[in-house]
C-alpha cells in the first residue's frame, strides 16, 4: 500500500523492489549488559522457530559491555536480526515499548535475553495467537507445568508470588503470572495503548493488562523459568518501589497519589537519621534527654527538606517561604519533640534500651508531623 502512494515519477521503483515476505513474528528483547547471552540465544531461536517468518529486535540501553556490537555483527549476515541502541535512557518497559513500536510484524513477543525464558514455547504461543481467540498470550511460571524454583532464589520466589497476589487482588487481573517478562501480543494493541504505558521498571505486562479499556482475551502457556548463567539480574529496590507505586496508583484509580508513599518513606529516612544521631551522641557520652532532643531536631530538619523537595514538591516552599515553612514545621514538631522526648525518656528510665526508647519517641513525632504538615505547613 505505501508503494502505490508514491508520486508517479517514483512508481518505477516499484518494479525494482524484490518481492519479499514480511515477518509474521517479531521478538523484542531488552538488553542491559547481556553480551555473553546473545550468540547462544540466537542459536536457540533459529532452532526453535524453523518454518516461521520471524525477526528479532534487541533494544539495548547503551550497555557498557557493548552488547549491541555483538548484535550488529550477527545482523550483517542475518537480516532477521536487528539492534537498537538507546542512549541516556534506562528502563526495561520503555525499551520493550520502543522495540514493539519499531516493527511492522502483526505479532510481537517480548522475552528476556538471559536464556531464563524457554524459547521453545514461542511456537505454542504463536499457534494460540494465530487461532485469533486471544489478544495476549502470557508465558507463565505459575500455571500448568510451569515453575520458577530453578531460576529464582527463595527470597525472589516468595517476593514474586507476593507481588502477583497483590496485583491480582488489587487490580483483579486474571492471569497467573502478571509479572512475566515473557509474553506475546498483537502489535496493534500496543500501538493503541502505547501513550498510556509507563516507561519505567519491569511491570510492562501488568501495565498493558491494567491499561486496556476493554478486558483482554488472555491465553497462557506454561514454562520452566531457567537459572541465569551469564551476567546478573537488574531487578533492584527501585524496581520494586516502582512496582508498588504502580499498584497503589492503579488500585486507587490514580486518586491516591504517590504522596502518602513518599511521606512514609521520608518518615522512615527520618527514623534512620534520628536513631543514627542518637546512637552517636550517646556513644559520645551525652545525657540521654539531650541526645534525644538533638536527634529529633536533626530528623525534623531532614524530614522538612525531603518533604518539601519530594512529598509536597507541587506545593514546594521556596526562598523566604522555605524558611517560614521550616519555622512552622519545627514549631509544630517541637511540640512533637517534647511529647516524643517525654515518652522516650519515660521508656528509657524503665527499660534502658536506646533503640526502643528512640523509636517510641520517633513514632509520636511522626504522627504529629503528618497531621500538621498536610493540614498547615503545606496546605493548598
Ligand atoms: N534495555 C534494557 N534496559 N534492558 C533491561 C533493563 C534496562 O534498564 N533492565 C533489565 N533489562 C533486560 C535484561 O538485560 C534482561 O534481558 C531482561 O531485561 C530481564 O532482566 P533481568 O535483570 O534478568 O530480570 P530478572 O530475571 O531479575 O526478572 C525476570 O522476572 C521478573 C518477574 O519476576 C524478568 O523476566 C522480568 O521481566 C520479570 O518482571
Ligand atoms: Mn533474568
Amino acid at each position: 500500500a505505501p508503494i502505490s502512494a508514491w508520486p508517479g515519477d517514483l512508481a518505477i521503483l516499484k518494479s525494482e523492489i524484490p518481492r519479499q515476505e514480511g515477518f509474521e513474528l517479531s521478538i523484542v528483547i531488552p538488553t542491559f549488559n547481556e553480551r555473553e547471552n546473545i550468540v547462544p540465544l540466537i542459536e536457540r531461536l533459529r532452532a526453535a522457530l524453523v518454518g516461521i517468518a520471524w525477526e528479532v529486535i534487541f533494544v539495548d540501553d547503551d550497555s557498557s559491555d557493548k552488547t549491541v556490537d555483538v548484535v550488529r555483527s550477527l545482523s550483517l549476515t542475518d537480516r532477521r536480526i536487528r539492534g537498537i541502541r538507546r542512549i541516556h535512557r534506562r528502563g526495561l518497559a520503555g525499551a520493550c515499548l520502543e522495540g514493539i513500536l519499531s516493527t511492522s510484524a502483526p505479532i510481537v513477543a517480548v522475552m528476556d535475553a538471559d536464556l531464563q525464558h524457554d524459547e521453545t514455547r514461542l511456537v505454542a504461543m504463536l499457534a494460540m495467537m494465530r487461532s485469533n481467540r486471544t489478544d495476549l498470550v502470557v508465558a507463565t511460571r505459575y500455571g500448568g507445568e510451569g515453575s520458577s524454583s530453578e531460576g529464582f532464589t527463595g527470597v525472589r520466589q516468595v517476593g514474586s508470588q507476593m507481588a502477583i497476589r497483590i496485583a491480582r487482588r488489587l487490580l483483579r487481573i486474571e492471569t497467573s503470572d502478571p509479572m512475566s517478562g515473557f509474553f506475546m501480543v498483537k502489535r496493534a494493541l500496543i500501538d493503541e495503548l502505547a501513550p498510556k504505558l509507563s516507561q519505567q521498571g519491569f511491570k510492562i505486562l501488568l501495565d498493558i493488562i491494567a491499561s486496556s479499556p476493554v478486558p483482554l482475551k488472555i491465553g497462557e502457556i506454561s514454562y520452566v523459568f531457567r537459572p541465569r548463567i551469564h551476567g546478573e539480574s537488574k531487578l533492584d529496590a527501585l524496581v520494586v518501589f516502582e512496582y508498588l507505586g504502580l499498584l497503589v496508583a492503579k488500585w486507587s484509580g490514580d486518586i491516591i497519589s504517590s504522596r502518602m508513599l513518599l511521606f512514609g518513606l521520608v518518615g522512615l529516612s527520618g527514623v534512620v537519621v534520628h536513631l543514627t544521631i542518637l546512637r552517636l551522641l550517646l556513644l559520645g557520652g551525652l545525657e540521654f534527654p539531650v541526645s534525644q532532643a538533638a536527634a529529633m531536631l536533626a530528623a525534623v530538619v531532614s524530614n522538612y527538606t525531603f518533604n518539601n523537595a519530594l512529598t509536597y514538591r507541587d506545593r514546594r516552599r521556596r526562598g523566604v517561604r522555605f524558611l517560614t515553612g521550616l519555622m512552622l514545621f519545627s514549631a509544630f514538631c517541637s511540640i512533637g519533640v517534647l511529647a516524643g522526648t517525654g515518652v522516650s525518656s519515660l521508656f528509657y528510665s524503665r527499660e534502658p534500651q536506646w533503640w526502643l526508647a528512640g523509636l517510641a519517641g520517633a513514632v509520636i513525632g511522626a504522627g504529629w508531623n503528618y497531621i500538621t504538615s498536610s493540614m498547615i505547613t503545606w496546605r493548598r
